[in-house]
């Protein structure tokens, strides 16, 4: 089974494989950051700092938060900021194998 970190935490998971991260924390206990759910608001943006693989890729729903995520980052915090993360929807990604995430805020 996937296990998931949070980084700088002792917040470590076993989920199983094709779960939504959002959920699969939730049901464990854990709530993330989140909003809409549904993939459209982006507070649910995490960093993948390892095992980026490990998540299905986004789907057209997530890619679109994400890219607009990425504009609004880059205009508050400069291009390196956007490029230093990898940005996923916890709302929307499923957990492959293990990965390890930090919430964005
Ligand atoms: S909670 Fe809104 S995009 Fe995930």
């Amino acid at each position: 089974m996937p296990i998931v970190s949070i980084k700088d935490t002792t917040k470590v998971f076993e989920v199983n494989k094709d779960e939504i991260l959002y959920d699969s924390l939730y049901d464990r206990g854990e709530e993330l950051p989140h909003g809409c759910l549904s993939g459209s608001c982006g507070a649910c943006r995490v960093d993948v700092v390892s095992g980026k693989e490990n998540l299905q890729p986004p789907g057209v729903i997530e890619q679109n938060t994400i890219e607009a995520l990425k504009d609004e980052f880059t205009k508050l915090h400069g291009s390196d900021f956007v490029k230093e993360k990898e940005i996923r929807l916890s709302c929307r990604a499923k957990v492959i194998g293990d990965v390890t995430i930090i919430p964005i805020k």
